[in-house]
């Protein structure tokens, strides 16, 4: 599917509705597994957060954990304002640190685990690694977790400036080290849904990738024509 945003007035409800779809695909994916604890690895602002507290049932609890550091310096004060405007405040421990040694969360205490776009942020091995094995010290035996981020393919011009900017791991990859690092029955599924961004949308969206003026300029003449289109993301889900 594919969700428009031609305008900057559509930008908001677009993203909303992409995240909602992506809540969705995550909890058709986590199943009828029964839980009590979830946690949200590099939750930033809370653009997945909140869609997953809608549709969970309400006796789960919730930890959203990010380190809210340097380009993303601010977003989980974000999130704890958007909370506080919510029925959902009470539901949800915010905690800021650092997914390879997360503060504050016992051993064996999580039941799911979710990240959105944190995994292209641990690019190297030894950073992902590291991560995981905190993963596996929460969660509890049997625990579930499951991480979605942008694929790197089609990597098509110039969407592939995003996928250059943020590469991220192939699932062959993920299930590679995941393996290695103790995981199994893992699984991968794809979130075709995506959003295409009208010519002023898709400057923004580039501009905060890190694209240049000279980039731009390059390209203006294709995203006057074409405007970009969001890559699509892989999922991928294994159990401790
Ligand atoms: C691309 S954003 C994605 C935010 C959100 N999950 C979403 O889908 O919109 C990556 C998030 O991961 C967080 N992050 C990156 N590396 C991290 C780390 N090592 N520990 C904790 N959070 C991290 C960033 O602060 C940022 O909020």
């Amino acid at each position: 599917m594919r969700i428009n945003a031609n305008s900057p007035e559509e930008l908001v409800s677009a993203r909303a509705k992409y995240y909602d779809q992506l809540a969705e695909h995550f909890l058709n994916q986590i199943g009828p597994r029964r839980f009590r604890t979830i946690l949200e690895a590099g939750c930033g602002k809370g653009q997945l957060t909140i869609p997953l507290l809608r549709r969970l049932p309400r006796h789960v609890e919730m930890t959203a954990v990010d380190s809210s550091r340097g380009p993303y310096s601010g977003w989980l004060d974000e999130l704890g304002k958007t909370l506080r405007k919510t029925e959902f405040e009470k539901r949800v421990r915010l905690i800021r640190s650092d997914t390879k040694r997360i503060k504050g969360v016992e051993d064996e205490s999580v039941d799911i685990l979710v990240s959105n776009e944190l995994l292209c942020d641990l690019p190297y091995d030894s950073e992902l690694e590291k991560a995981l094995k905190e993963f596996y010290r929460i969660l509890r035996p049997r625990g579930f977790m499951i991480h979605g981020e942008w694929s790197s393919s089609p990597a098509v011009e110039p969407q592939a400036f995003l996928v250059e900017h943020w590469p991220s791991w192939t699932p062959d990859q993920l299930f590679a080290i995941m393996r290695k690092n103790g995981f199994h029955k893992f699984q991968v599924s794809y979130f075709g849904t995506t959003i295409h961004f009208g010519y002023e949308n898709a400057i923004q969206e580039l501009r905060s990738w890190g694209a240049n003026q000279s980039f731009l300029k390059r390209y203006d003449k294709l995203l006057k024509r074409e405007g970009i289109e969001l890559p699509p993301e892989h999922i991928v889900q294994c159990q401790k």
